[in-house]
């Protein structure tokens, strides 16, 4: 199961060599998943690397079966707004705990009989100090609205991405934050002082071309 990510790792035929790269993306993706279970997000038991394959728990259907993906389960209105605010629960949970997962969709959750399972973190990003984490994590909640959109239509036009990150930027951001889905656009200048300054200055220029101007008719 785990095997098409080593191919993929292996095929980038970069610099460096099979042991370090295996190493690297293992470790990402099984530091990750312990981290977010601590943080209590329902994520599959990592068992450790097996001949450079990361073995898991099997999130099971609950007859013995891997449990469907996202993708391959039909909602009511009421059950797509019920999973969408679970599911939003555990990237604030991720964020809170500095991680965005970065490939989160409808094909990275397994849903089993308690709901949905998070799964293929190898590129989930440190959020503190990554120039990607922002634009990441609105892709992972837009892709969360956009899914979910189908069933309960209203969910396209909720905000719940810029909201998060608002509030985790602002340091306010809990496991328990309440969210909105609603931002206010921020149509104030950035910087009133420094618009404020370079009117006074183009007046103050305007000012003196005037006076030059009239210094020469004399
Ligand atoms: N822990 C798991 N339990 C059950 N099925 C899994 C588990 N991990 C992955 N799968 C199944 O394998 C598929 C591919 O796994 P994934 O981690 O998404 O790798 P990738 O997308 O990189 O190939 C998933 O869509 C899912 O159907
Ligand atoms: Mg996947």
């Amino acid at each position: 199961m785990k095997s098409t990510r080593l191919a993929r790792a292996m095929e980038k035929g970069s610099r460096f060599g099979r042991e370090e790269l295996e190493s690297a993306w293992q470790n990402a993706e099984v530091s990750a998943l312990y981290r977010l279970a601590d943080a209590g997000v329902r994520v599959p038991v990592p068992y450790g690397c097996f001949d450079g394959v990361l073995l898991m728990e099997m999130v099971s259907d609950g007859a013995g079966h891997p449990a469907p993906r996202l993708s391959e389960v039909d909602f009511t209105p009421e059950e797509a707004r019920d999973c969408h605010g679970r599911l939003l629960r555990e990237v604030v949970r991720m964020l809170c705990a500095g991680l965005v997962h970065g490939d989160l969709s409808e094909y990275n959750i397994l849903m089993d009989p308690q709901g949905p399972v998070i799964i293929d973190l190898p590129q989930a990003v440190d959020a503190a100090g990554n120039n990607h984490a922002r634009p990441m994590l609105e892709r992972d909640v837009a892709n969360l609205a956009s899914f979910f959109g189908q069933f309960a239509p209203e969910l396209l036009e909720s905000r719940y991405g810029a909201e998060i990150w608002a509030l985790y930027e602002s340091g306010e951001l809990t496991p328990e934050s309440e969210l909105t889905g609603m931002v206010e656009d921020d149509d104030t200048p950035a910087d009133l002082d420094s618009l404020l300054r370079e009117i006074m200055d183009a007046r103050e220029e305007a000012e003196r071309r005037r006076e030059r101007e009239a210094g020469h008719d004399d």
